[in-house]
């Protein structure tokens, strides 16, 4: 079967910062067109011009947990409706780096806001007729998510010093200790959490992901 007849694949990149995940978005795309897909690449927050412009305020500007909240979901409101959806539609192999594990992991879990609200928001946001054939009614939700599992210690040394960080990447150890533990929560319940082990040389990793997507039967 064809993506085009499986309406189009939708690939999330998930982890704590420092974790290393959008070093592989290159290969992932490379593997992706040598099988003969389509693919789009795109990112939370951002992903459209609006949301983009929500990206600089969420990582610049002092606001609460719920106003983050409101404003990571607006922006992946505009980018479901103009972007995901879409390229679903057609067929695409959409590769996102980052999605709604995120708000779970960085929102929920690493500032303690309320996960009750989160999946209020996540139905608002991911349901709708146009946002994936054949959905109607249900929720949009990756196909496959590469979770870059490291300890945070470990991101947190990678991390230093590697340039100005923005209003996360400057959280303390404990905070990205919670993130990684909300995002093991996710990985534990849902079987489209493939765990990739980052605590390895940049070449081990890739050669996890590639035959991670292979063994799934997703590149030859
Ligand atoms: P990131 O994806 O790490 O990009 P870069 O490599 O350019 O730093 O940065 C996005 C940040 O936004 C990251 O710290 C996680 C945070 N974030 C949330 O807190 N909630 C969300 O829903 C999303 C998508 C990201």
């Amino acid at each position: 079967m064809s993506l085009s007849d499986m309406k189009g694949l939708f690939i999330t990149l998930e982890g704590i910062d420092g974790a290393g995940k959008s070093s592989h978005l290159d290969e992932i795309e490379a593997a992706f067109r040598a099988a003969g897909h389509r693919v789009i690449r795109t990112r939370e927050p951002g992903g459209t011009p609006l949301g983009e412009s929500l990206r600089t305020l969420v990582l610049e500007q002092p606001m609460d947990a719920l106003t983050e909240s409101l404003l990571v979901f607006a922006a992946r409101r505009e980018h479901v409706r103009q972007v995901i959806g879409p390229a679903l539609a057609q067929g695409d192999v959409v590769l996102c780096d980052r999605f709604t594990d995120a708000t779970f992991a960085y929102q929920g879990a690493g500032r303690g806001f309320d996960v009750g609200v989160l999946s209020i928001l996540e139905q608002w946001v991911q349901v709708g007729p146009a946002l994936r054939p054949g959905l109607a009614g249900e929720l949009l939700q990756p196909d496959l998510t590469l979770w870059f599992d490291l300890p945070p210690e470990v991101a947190a040394a990678r991390l230093a010093g590697a340039r100005l960080p923005d209003r996360f990447e400057s959280q303390p150890v404990d905070f990205f200790r919670r993130v990684a533990a909300g995002y093991a929560e996710r990985a534990r319940r849902a079987p489209r959490f493939e765990r990739i082990d980052a605590d390895r040389p940049r070449e081990a990793v890739r050669d996890q992901v590639l035959s991670a997507l292979a063994r799934r039967k997703l590149i030859p």
